[in-house]
């Protein structure tokens, strides 16, 4: 079996790993955190969302985010929007990637944004329009495609639906979000035949949550199947607030590690990876999560 010569990592430490914290970080430290991403190969690295404060507080400075940031030449800084109040913000904002998302399993979709699948999508329209009308790239998420923390299993077929709709809404890639992190391989691997009868492989993407262990293994099972784009979070920061008990992504220094092992190209620096990775963890007050991070601790890194 062939595995994928080079593959692009999407860095979502500074929103889905951040927006779990219970603290509300300063906006200044989040510059630093994805300032010091943008110098480590990364390029793609979600900024923020353009969210309800009310909702996720943590992201309650995203305009102070994009603003602050300096932008590196050839990395994109993807936002995620849920409406059209978000897709203003976010253009205002100088915002030339956003991120819609919707779910595979209703009821997540009702406690993570208030709405149906159906709704979702129907939102979701005229900001497609808006991105279209300003030449901004739109990326789009499913979550719960494997397990649901309210429903429990989901059939692929509802996995497939959802990222066939957004394909055909304009989503240039589907990011598959496992975000309790219950699949398996074998799971994950009927779930990816099952959406690739609809969208083909090139436009998919792995957003593997590491809840149980298995994000790696997942990744691999990816790998096999002829994913080439896996969603990471640096120092396996985060969770997602609508899926009690659901820790972080997987750690990008552990994708990275296994990925460097295999020979596969990604343009990604382990070592600055791992410094970034110590740097965020140390204003948290807490070690990374990840192996590699610990495994390649250097006194220089802290
Ligand atoms: P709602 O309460 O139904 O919205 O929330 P609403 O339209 O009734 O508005 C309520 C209030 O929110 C109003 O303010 C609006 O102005 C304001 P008020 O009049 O009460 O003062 N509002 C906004 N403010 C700022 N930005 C906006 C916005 N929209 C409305 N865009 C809504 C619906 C979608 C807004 C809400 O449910 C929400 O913000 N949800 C976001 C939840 C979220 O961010 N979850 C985490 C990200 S998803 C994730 O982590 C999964 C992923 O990683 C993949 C995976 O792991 O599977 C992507
Ligand atoms: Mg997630």
């Amino acid at each position: 079996m062939r595995l994928p010569s080079t593959v692009r990592l999407y860095e979502v430490g500074p929103r889905d790993g951040l927006q779990n914290e219970k603290i509300i970080l300063p906006a200044e430290l989040k510059i630093d955190f994805i300032n010091r991403l943008s110098g480590t190969g990364l390029t793609h690295i979600e900024a923020t969302s353009f969210v309800s404060p009310k909702w996720v507080p943590q992201m309650g400075d995203a305009a102070a985010v994009m603003a602050g940031i300096t932008r590196a030449p050839g990395v994109s800084y993807p936002v995620l929007v849920p409406n059209e109040k978000g897709m203003d913000a976010a253009i205002q904002a100088g915002a030339q990637e956003i991120a819609v998302f919707a779910a595979a399993s209703e009821s997540f979709s009702q406690k993570n944004i208030n709405c149906s699948i159906a709704e979702s999508l129907e939102r979701f329209k005229p900001v497609m329009a808006t991105a279209k009308a300003h030449k901004i790239k739109v990326r789009g998420y499913v979550s719960c495609v494997v397990g649901c923390p309210y429903e429990g299993a989901i059939a692929p077929a509802a996995v497939s639906d959802v990222a066939a709709k957004l394909r055909a809404m304009g989503c240039y890639e589907i990011s598959l979000g496992d975000t309790i992190g219950v699949g398996t391989p074998g799971k994950v691997k009927t779930m990816l035949d099952t959406v690739m009868r609809h969208v083909p492989a090139p436009e998919l993407a792995l957003h593997c949550h590491d809840t149980y262990g298995q994000a790696l293994v997942n990744i691999y099972a990816g790998l096999e199947m002829g994913i080439a784009v896996f969603d990471s979070s640096i120092a396996g920061l985060g969770g997602c607030p609508y899926a009690k008990g659901a820790t972080g992504n997987v750690a990008t220094e552990d994708v990275l590690y296994m990925l460097n092992g295999l020979g596969i190209q990604t343009g990604v620096d382990l070592d600055k990876i791992v410094e970034a990775a110590w740097f965020i963890s140390d204003k948290l007050g807490r070690k990374p999560v990840s192996k590699v991070a610990n495994a390649l601790k250097h006194e220089n890194f802290v």
